[in-house]
């Protein structure tokens, strides 16, 4: 990650939704190259993130500082026109941005 960012991922508490997919895992592997110390990781078996009230619980007690969501259930193009419904809405509930999280530096 860049240096010059007014934020640090490294010590973190970060949660990377979907860590066993192609592009979840991948981010996972970035993060653990520099140096990224808390990663935290669930199964859809540990997690199914269609569960709102599983969510919340898991948000309230983990309290990560970031989420990467590669969560999805992935089907192309076709899947996308027959299912464009499917997302995982609610998670954005708890997004903040950096100056949210850290005050600005400005
Ligand atoms: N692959 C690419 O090149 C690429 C490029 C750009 C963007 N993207 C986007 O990145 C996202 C993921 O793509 P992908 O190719 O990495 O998909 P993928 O390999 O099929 O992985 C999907 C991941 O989502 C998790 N997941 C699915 N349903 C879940 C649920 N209900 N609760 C919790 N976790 C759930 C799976 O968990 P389990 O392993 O536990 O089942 C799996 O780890 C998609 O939105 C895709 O459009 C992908």
């Amino acid at each position: 990650m860049n240096s010059s960012n007014n934020f640090s991922l490294t010590k973190s508490k970060i949660y990377v939704a979907g860590h066993r997919g192609l592009a979840g895992s991948a981010i996972v592997r970035r993060l653990q190259r520099d140096g990224c110390q808390s990663i935290i990781t669930m199964t859809r078996g540990e997690l199914d993130l269609r569960d709102q009230g599983a969510v919340d619980i898991f948000f309230r007690d983990v309290r990560p500082d970031y989420v990467f969501l590669a969560a999805a259930k992935v089907g192309g193009i076709l899947a996308n026109n027959i299912y464009p419904e499917i997302s995982f809405r609610r998670i954005s509930r708890y997004s903040k941005t950096p100056s949210e999280l850290h005050g600005d530096q400005e």
